[in-house]
């Protein structure tokens, strides 16, 4: 393979060693389970001609209150998997594995490599008004303090308050989206959160998109909830047209789907997240 050249690449402006990238080659998104597929839907909506493939490791999920050390090995046989597909970007779409294992990703990756807690931290510092935000995630995210860094280092004079909620992944991975244990749960976690006046809060986990309508009733419609898939399906769009990467062949997309575990339930909550039938569900055997 031909190195051809060292750029300037995106917004970001680091220097990066480009391999000649096919601009067909799919786009590879990846998380712990069904939550990615929240970016999955944008990416289908404002990309339509791009090519997916996407990774759910459904065997092993939930990873947020597993160890920084085994998010880190998973992360990178999922990355090495989807860069063997010959992907020409790659999208984090777990808060989790962008605040643990990021740059181990990145440090592993030829092509670009993009995560959703820069994303989200961009779009709550853009909404807030009153410079007060609240953020939730996996007890990994949390612990990291990630969102509370990538926030401050845009304006430091915005007021972080986190949460973490470990039993919204499971709720989320079982369909349980308006269910009674769900509202619950969530009324529990979110108690603390609401009484320290924010004005934003940060969806930190790509599952929560899926449980917006019972959040959004719970925080009360004042307030701002941040879902990091849009902001960063307009970051890959940007980054693929400053690079000439956008897929020019104006056809319908292939989506490929590959999970760790029997697909039943991915295909039934994927089908409901994307409003399409799932065909091309693949089973890794790790
Ligand atoms: N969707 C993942 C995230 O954004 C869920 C992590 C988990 O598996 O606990 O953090």
């Amino acid at each position: 393979m031909q190195l051809i050249i060292t750029h300037f690449i995106n917004t970001y402006y680091y220097n990066y060693v480009s391999m000649q990238i096919d601009p067909n080659n799919s786009i590879g998104v990846f998380d712990s389970g069904v939550g990615g597929l929240t970016v999955v839907r944008s990416l289908i909506e404002q990309l339509p001609f791009e090519n997916i493939i996407y990774f759910g490791d459904t065997a092993r999920v939930p990873y947020g209150v597993k160890s920084v050390e085994t998010i880190n090995r998973y992360a990178m046989q999922i990355t090495e998997f989807l860069l063997d597909q010959k992907v020409k970007l790659l999208i984090v779409a777990c808060n989790t594995m962008s605040a643990v294992a990021y740059q181990n990703i990145k440090n592993l990756s030829p092509v670009m490599v993009l995560d959703v807690v820069d994303a989200g931290a961009r779009s709550a510092v853009a909404a807030t008004h009153n410079k007060c935000v609240g953020v939730i995630g996996t007890p990994t995210t949390i612990n990291s303090n990630a969102y509370q860094k990538a926030i401050k280092s845009f304006d430091p004079d915005i007021r972080v308050f986190s949460q973490a909620c470990p039993l919204f992944v499971p709720l989320v991975e079982e369909g349980w989206l308006d269910h009674q244990v769900t509202r619950l749960t969530a009324q529990e976690y979110l108690n603390d959160i609401i009484a320290q006046n924010i004005d934003t809060l940060v969806l930190g986990c790509t599952h929560y998109p899926l449980l917006k309508p019972l959040l959004q009733e719970i925080m009360g419609n004042k307030i701002t909830l941040v879902d990091s898939a849009q902001a960063i399906t307009e970051k890959a769009g940007e980054l693929l047209k400053n690079n000439n990467l956008l897929n020019g062949q104006q056809k319908s997309p292939e989506y490929s789907f590959y999970v760790t575990d029997l697909p039943i339930r991915f295909t039934s909550i994927g089908e409901r997240i994307l409003g399409r039938s799932l065909s091309n569900i693949n089973v890794v055997k790790w």
